[in-house]
């Protein structure tokens, strides 16, 4: 027979920008970014010079089938390279069927989207609710300088990941420094 799998909860802890429990943690560090930011020399550089954590993500697993929900936190740092703020790798689902929601709780961030030749951005503050639709690739960004950005995602088990198309198409828009806030380019 078929296990039935429990239901559960975890609770957001607002001084660790991270849930109270989690079955897996993931960071990424400048190391794990090669070929993301647009001056490649400079990522490198800052590697070598203490090699910063850019994003951290406590997320929930379940059964990877359809039907159950993963869920998790994502912590973007406050940082840039070479002007270009720190953000996540971005991906598109495997199963283009997938959509995927994420919730903006502390901080300033956009979430930068692109599907074929389209690409859309909504800005994400606390509150703020996006709906990815299914086929749009996603990425985040944190536009501060001074403090990390933080959401909640929640999306389809089946959807699988696709990092790899995201540097075979990658997203045409970039957040960039401009004084205390930033720009597109
Ligand atoms: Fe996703």
């Amino acid at each position: 027979m078929e296990k039935v799998l429990q239901p559960f909860f975890t609770i957001f802890d607002e001084n660790r920008n991270a849930f109270t429990r989690y079955s897996s943690y993931e960071e990424r560090k400048l190391s794990d970014m090669k070929g993301y930011f647009a001056n490649e020399a400079r990522r490198q550089q800052m590697e070598e010079q203490g090699n910063p954590i850019v994003y951290r993500v406590y997320k929930q697993d379940v059964p990877l089938k359809e039907g159950e929900l993963l869920h998790c936190i994502t912590m973007i740092e406050p940082g840039h390279v070479d002007g270009e703020f720190f953000m996540t790798k971005g991906h598109y689902h495997l199963n283009e069927d997938c959509a995927e929601i994420y919730y903006g709780q502390k901080g300033k961030g956009l979430l930068l989207m692109q599907k074929g030749d389209r690409t859309e951005t909504i800005e994400m503050n606390p509150g703020t609710v996006a709906y990815i639709p299914a086929g749009w690739g996603h990425r985040t960004v944190n536009v501060s300088q001074h403090e990390p950005f933080v959401f909640f995602s929640v999306w389809p088990a089946q959807s699988g990941y696709n990092y790899q198309r995201a540097l075979d198409e990658p997203f045409q828009k970039k957040a960039v420094v401009d004084g205390d806030s930033y720009k597109l380019v």
